[in-house]
């Protein structure tokens, strides 16, 4: 497995390998790979002859007081489970090598950035479409894997990629969880021993209020009602960032309830800033 820091090496050993006929499978991670980034690395290992996996925390994506300083890494651990899953090249690059001081060049997708992380996020979109953009021009790959636990990421990166015609194919993942349901995050590790057991109610309450609208809820004020409530009484030391119903693909509000409806949440515990959601079939 090779190791690159050097966008420009990495580019050209791409181009090497496109030019060969082979495909480019890319997986975009900030490191600290957990079981949820290892499942994506498999299914685009499926589909490729060569896979990419990026180990970069990007600043561009931080907000000024979020945990850009502290975010966790372990390049060591990473690149032996990348190589152990069947990554041919890790690009790991500093800071410095993918921004220029002069960098002036941004990718927006405003429309579906109104909403959940977008609204408590100002940049955050900006920083990722960017980053990703980038990583598609050096890597070339054919095809890219992304998580729905980043659901309104993966929505966002499907309409770049659709919008600037960019020749690659987008594959979203299922969110891989923890036995008790709680969606797996290099963030988790902020958790204390407390926060760690309480954080499961994250997910019982989405799985309640699926039930309700499976129940005949289509009021989408009451049912975002329902889930604070839900919140208040069984995760007392959480603060809600945002509820909401959404629809899948474009990402705007919905008050009533009448096809497929995406409910996610974002809840500070602790240091960590959690998210989660679930697409409700009506
Ligand atoms: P990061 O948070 O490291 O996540 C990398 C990829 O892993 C994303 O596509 C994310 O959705 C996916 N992922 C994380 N936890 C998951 C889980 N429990 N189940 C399924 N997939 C999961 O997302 C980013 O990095 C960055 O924004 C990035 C795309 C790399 C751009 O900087």
């Amino acid at each position: 497995m090779k190791i690159f820091t050097d966008p420009i090496e990495l580019q050209k050993h791409c181009l090497s390998w496109r030019n060969q006929g082979l495909t480019i499978g890319l997986v975009p991670t900030m490191g600290f790979l957990h079981d949820g980034h290892l499942s994506l690395i498999d299914m685009a290992r499926a589909s490729c002859d060569k896979l990419v996996v990026t180990l970069f925390v990007n600043p561009t994506q931080f907000g000024e007081n979020e945990d850009l300083g502290n975010y966790p890494s372990d390049f060591d651990g990473d690149c032996a489970k990348a190589k152990a899953h069947g990554a041919d090249l890790i690009f790991a690059p500093a800071p410095d090598a993918m921004y220029a001081p002069d960098h002036a060049t941004w990718v927006t997708v405003p429309s579906l950035g109104t909403h959940l992380c977008g609204a408590s996020r100002p940049v955050h979109f900006r920083g990722v479409c960017t980053v990703v953009t980038k990583l598609f021009q050096l890597v070339q790959p054919t095809t890219a894997v992304f998580g729905q636990k980043d659901w309104q990421q993966l929505a966002i990166l499907r309409r770049m990629v659709r919008d600037l015609n960019i020749p690659v194919e987008i594959i979203g993942h299922p969110i891989v969880r923890e036995a008790d349901g709680l969606a797996l995050s290099s963030r988790n590790a902020y958790l204390t021993e407390s926060e760690r057991a309480a954080a499961p109610a994250i997910r019982q309450g989405l799985l309640r209020l699926a039930e309700k609208i499976r129940e005949g809820e289509r009021d989408g004020h009451k049912a975002t009602e329902f889930l604070t409530n839900e919140y208040a009484s069984t995760l007392p030391m959480g603060t809600v960032d945002y509820i909401e119903l959404v629809t899948p693909d474009s990402i705007e509000p919905v008050t009533t309830i009448t096809s497929p409806v995406l409910a996610a949440v974002a809840i500070h515990l602790g240091k960590a800033r959690l998210i989660d959601n679930i697409l409700i079939e009506v």
